[in-house]
């Protein structure tokens, strides 16, 4: 067999295998700032393909600002640190180029393109060169935007909203999803619906971080947790000793 069918022929779970020594996300000493005002102060974590990382913390906490630096927006500014993204140096790019190399950022106010229908949303992400979903991929994971797909996007309900915020990140080239506060203000049969999608994109290799202020829905979902506060990672583990240490979801989380 070549060394190229081979590659091909790896399933996720022996590439998995082959990847213990080396995480397939890593941030290592992570340094932002907004003006002069330090936020991002030192932060590491490491996440395996395919795995869900939960990012907690209190208000403030920095998770919003962690999540924009991997994505390598200009605010907040990173000073120093890196960031891998399967053996790629993400540190040193833009955020169009971090997007390009798979690092798909959904904020939480999920930015659906005003005027644009559900599929003209789609088809605008798909525009991007790489290997995303196709629209009937998409609308077989997401019925609720097959049945909407002539619908103006921002007439969605929230959780819709967020679907077609995840659909569109599934559309471009998709190894690192990062998703902020995607629960907020929705129905727990939504957030079931969306944890369902989380779940199966799991086995495709794509890996999540996932910011939550509905912590205990978020540590249920994810394999592990990190914690921070003011801009430190004050827990780095799985998810599962979170759930069990009352005293680390009391002090930090509140729950
Ligand atoms: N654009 C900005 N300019 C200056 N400071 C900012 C800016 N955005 C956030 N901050 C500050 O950075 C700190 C971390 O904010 P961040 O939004 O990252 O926290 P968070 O953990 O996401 O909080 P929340 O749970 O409220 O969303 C806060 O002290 C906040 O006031
Ligand atoms: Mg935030």
């Amino acid at each position: 067999m070549s060394a190229i069918a081979m590659t091909a022929d790896t399933t996720v779970s022996q590439a998995s295998e082959i990847e213990t020594t080396r995480p397939f996300f890593s941030v290592r000493d992570m340094h932002a700032y907004y003006g002069e005002s330090y936020i991002v102060q030192g932060v590491s974590l490491d996440v395996r393909r395919g795995e869900i990382l939960a990012l907690l913390g209190r208000n403030g906490a920095g998770k919003t600002s962690t999540l924009r630096t991997i994505a390598r927006t200009d605010n907040p500014q990173m000073r120093q640190g890196e960031i891998w993204l399967d053996g790629a140096p993400i540190h040193q790019m833009k955020s169009f180029e971090a997007a390009r190399a798979g690092i798909q950022l959904v904020p939480e106010d999920r930015r659906i393109i005003q005027g644009l229908t559900v599929e003209e949303n789609l088809t605008l992400a798909k525009v991007a060169p790489g290997n995303g979903w196709s629209l009937e991929q998409i609308y077989q994971s997401f019925p609720r935007l097959a049945e909407r797909r002539t619908q103006e996007g921002v007439t969605l309900s929230g959780g819709e909203q967020q679907m077609l915020a995840i659909a569109r990140a599934l559309a471009r080239d998709l190894k690192l999803l990062l998703l902020d506060e995607p629960y907020e203000g929705l129905a727990p049969v939504i957030v079931q619906e969306i944890e369902r999608i989380l779940h199966s994109i799991k086995p495709l290799g794509i890996t999540t971080i996932i910011v939550e202020q509905n912590a205990v829905a978020a540590l249920k979902l994810a394999d592990r947790a990190v914690i921070l506060d003011t801009g430190e990672v004050v827990f780095a583990g799985t998810a599962k000793e979170v759930l069990d240490n009352a005293e680390l979801r009391h002090e930090y989380l509140a729950i």
